[in-house]
């Protein structure tokens, strides 16, 4: 894993492998769902390194003991609907207890700004550990709004995860929020004039919900 200013780029050989296989244009729908969601079970395993652990009493064949588990109650994950979705059911699988918010933002196709239309965050978001999910950052326009939603919320200790990130949208997100780490699967090229990200992988939602 590549760490550079609160941005971590996975390097495992699986995740690059099946990035791959989300980026051909042959992938179809059940197939892109399932490798979004195996990619975030691998990155899962890294972003959430220091989840916070409490000893439980546990009686084994032997004798009684203190051993410690994960606290699933205090991380709370978000996705940014529509695609953030699709990654949803990867961490869930990791920490099955985990509770869920959502934020509905759309890119205008036009400004490519973000538009809200929807906002739902598990209270009391400030006593959790916050994973916003989004696979694609590209002019980090939506993953720098919800984050600002949340923190307007009171939501603290934030992380972001995308699987596909721009060099601009990472530059965008550092530059707004410094205190958010960035856990990203691949940086990319650039954009394109559409604000695509290239070579990329197209429309995330389009291809997870099967729209267009
Ligand atoms: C896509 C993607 C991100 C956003 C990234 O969502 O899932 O949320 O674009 O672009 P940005 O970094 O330039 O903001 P979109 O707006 O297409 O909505 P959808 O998930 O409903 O398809
Ligand atoms: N949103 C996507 O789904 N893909 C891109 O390349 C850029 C924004």
């Amino acid at each position: 894993m590549i760490m550079k200013e609160n941005v971590f780029i996975m390097e495992h050989p699986l995740i690059q492998h099946k990035i791959s296989m989300l980026r051909d244009e042959r992938t179809g729908t059940n197939e892109f769902r399932r490798l979004i969601e195996e990619i975030t079970v691998l990155m899962g395993y890294e972003a959430l390194r220091d989840l916070p652990l409490e000893d439980i009493k546990i009686k084994t064949p032997i004798e009684t003991c203190y051993s410690p588990m994960v606290s699933g109650k205090k991380l709370a994950i978000v996705p940014i609907l529509r695609a953030g979705l699709g990654m949803t059911g990867g961490i869930l699988t990791l920490v099955p207890s985990a509770k869920v918010g959502h934020i509905g933002l759309y890119r205008d196709e036009e400004t490519h700004e973000p538009h809200e239309y929807f906002c739902k965050l598990p209270a009391p978001i400030d006593q959790r550990t916050i994973l916003v999910l989004d696979p694609m950052l590209a002019t980090g326009g939506s993953a720098v709004a919800a984050v600002n939603f949340i923190k307007q919320h009171g939501g603290k200790n934030i992380k972001f995860m995308c699987i596909i990130a721009a060099p601009e949208g990472i530059k965008h997100f550092h530059e707004c929020h410094p205190d958010v780490p960035i856990y990203c699967g691949h940086l990319d090229r650039c954009l394109n004039e559409n604000a695509y990200i290239c070579p990329g992988l197209g429309d995330a939602g389009d291809r997870i919900f099967g729209t267009k």
